[in-house]
C-alpha cells in the first residue's frame, strides 16, 4: 500500500473513533456536529448514538446490564430490553417497569430491534419524502378539510395520510376526491382496549409511532392546526442541517414543535406521570424560559435513534393505564393554566412527549422551532 493510502486509512480510522469517543463521553446532548456529513451510511447513523437497549445472547461484548427488575425478554429474539425509564440527565432517576406484554407492539413498531431501519442523516438537508400526517373522528371532518385546504394551497402535490378514528363511510367516500389524501384505518385490534378511549389521545402517540415506522420524515398537523404562512420546508431542512454542524447551536434535535401552548410544563403535570417518567430540578419546568410547554398538536418527527427512542417511551406510556391517564387526570382545569400552579388538568399526549423531550434536553428552545405563521382552532366541526 502507498504511504498516502495508509495516511487516508489511518486519519479515517482514528477520526471515526474520536466520533464514537465524543459520543460516547457526551452526557449534554445526543447529538454531535456531523464531521462526515453526506458520506454516512445508515450503519454509521445508528453507531453515532449510544445504544443501551438491545442485547442479543450473540452481542456479549455489547452487554449493559438491565436490573432484572426492568428486564423484558423478547420470546420472538430472546433479547432483553429496558422497561423502566432511566432519566437521560440522570440515571439514578428510574422509572415505574411497564409491562412486559407491550414488548411485542414495540417490536412491530420497529421501536427496538429494527437496525434495517434506515435514518435520516440531519447534517444533509437532502430528504428523500416528505408525509404529513393526521388524525379525525367524525365530528373533526370539518376541521380538517380547512386544515387540508392550506397544505393544498402551498404544496399541491403533497401527500397526507389520514388515520380514520371509525370515520363514517360517506365522509371516507367524501375523501376519494383528493388524491394526495391516503385513509388509514386506526387498528386498535393490534393494542390493548383502552387505546379506544378517544379522549385519553394515547391513538396520538401510537399513530406517531406507526407513521414514524412507515416514513423516515414525519409532519404531525391536528386538523385543529392551520399552517398559514409556512415557512419553505427546504429552508427548515438547511436550517436543520446547518446547526447540526454548528457547535454553538443548540437545537440539535429529531422532534421538533411549533407553537406554545401558553403556560408551563408544570402547570398540567399531573403527578402519576413522574412515576413512570421522573425528573428532577422541577422549578425548571415551571417558567417560560426553559419550561414552557409546546403544543403537541404540530410536530416534526424525523426518524433517528433519539427520536425512536422519545417514541418507545411515548408508545409504552400510551399503552399503560396509568401513565397516559393517571390516577385524577383531567382534561378540564380547575383555574387557567399559567406557569408556577399546578392548575388541576393534564395534557396525555402533550404531557407525556413534553416530558420526555424536557428531560432529554431540559429546555425547550433545543426543540422549539418557527415554522412560519401557525394558527389554531377551536371548534370541533
Ligand atoms: C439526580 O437525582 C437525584 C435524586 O433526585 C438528586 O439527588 C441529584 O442531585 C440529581 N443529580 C443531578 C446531577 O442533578
Ligand atoms: C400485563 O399485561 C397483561 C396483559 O394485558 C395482564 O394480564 C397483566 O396483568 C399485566 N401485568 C401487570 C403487572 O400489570
Ligand atoms: C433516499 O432513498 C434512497 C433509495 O431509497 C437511499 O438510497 C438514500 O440513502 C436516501 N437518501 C436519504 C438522504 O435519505
Ligand atoms: C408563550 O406564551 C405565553 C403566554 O402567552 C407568553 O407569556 C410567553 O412569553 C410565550 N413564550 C414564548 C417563548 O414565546
Amino acid at each position: 500500500m502507498k504511504p498516502r493510502a495508509k495516511a487516508l486509512i489511518f486519519y479515517g480510522a482514528v477520526s471515526t473513533f474520536m466520533l464514537v469517543v465524543l459520543v460516547f463521553q457526551s452526557d449534554k446532548v445526543s447529538y454531535r456536529p456531523s464531521l462526515l456529513s453526506n458520506t454516512l451510511s445508515n450503519f454509521e447513523l445508528w453507531n453515532r448514538f449510544r445504544r443501551t437497549e438491545a442485547i442479543g445472547d450473540g452481542e456479549k461484548e455489547e452487554k449493559v446490564s438491565i436490573d432484572k427488575n426492568c428486564e423484558c425478554k423478547s420470546k420472538k429474539t430472546q433479547k432483553s430490553y429496558d422497561f423502566c425509564y432511566k432519566n437521560p440527565k440522570n440515571s439514578s432517576l428510574i422509572g415505574r417497569k411497564f409491562n412486559c406484554s407491550y414488548l411485542t407492539i414495540l417490536e412491530d413498531l420497529k421501536l427496538v430491534d429494527a437496525p434495517d431501519q434506515s435514518l435520516v442523516d440531519l447534517a444533509n438537508p437532502v430528504r428523500n419524502e416528505t408525509i404529513f400526517v393526521s388524525a379525525i373522528s367524525d365530528n373533526h371532518f370539518g376541521n380538517f378539510r380547512e386544515m387540508y385546504k392550506l397544505i393544498k394551497q402551498h404544496w399541491s402535490n403533497q401527500k397526507v395520510i389520514l388515520y380514520s378514528l371509525e370515520l363514517s363511510a360517506i365522509y371516507i367516500k367524501k375523501l376519494k376526491t383528493e388524491p394526495n389524501v391516503e385513509v388509514r384505518e386506526f387498528d386498535t385490534s393490534k393494542y390493548p382496549k383502552l387505546v379506544k378511549n378517544w379522549a385519553e389521545y394515547r391513538f396520538k402517540a401510537l399513530i406517531l409511532a406507526e407513521a414514524i415506522r412507515d416514513f423516515p420524515n414525519v409532519w404531525w398537523t391536528d386538523s385543529h392546526n392551520r399552517w398559514n404562512q409556512p415557512k419553505p420546508l427546504a429552508q427548515f431542512y438547511g436550517e436543520i442541517a446547518k446547526c447540526m454542524g454548528d457547535p454553538d447551536c443548540d437545537k440539535k434535535s429529531s422532534i421538533f414543535m411549533f407553537v406554545n401552548a401558553s403556560h408551563s410544563n408544570y402547570a398540567v403535570l399531573t403527578d402519576g406521570l413522574l412515576d413512570y417518567f421522573p425528573t428532577y430540578g422541577v422549578n425548571t419546568l415551571k417558567y417560560n424560559d426553559k419550561g414552557l410547554q409546546l403544543s403537541a398538536a404540530f410536530v416534526y418527527l424525523a426518524r433517528t435513534p433519539l427520536t425512536l427512542e422519545i417514541l418507545k417511551w411515548h408508545t409504552l406510556c400510551a399503552l399503560e393505564e396509568n401513565c397516559m391517564n393517571p390516577p385524577s387526570a383531567k382534561l378540564k382545569c380547575d383555574r387557567e393554566p399559567q406557569w408556577d400552579i399546578y392548575a388541576g388538568c393534564f395534557r396525555y399526549d402533550q404531557s407525556s412527549l413534553n416530558l420526555l423531550m424536557f428531560n432529554s434536553f431540559r429546555d425547550h428552545n433545543h426543540y422549539f422551532m418557527d415554522a412560519g405563521e401557525v394558527s389554531r382552532t377551536y371548534g370541533h366541526y
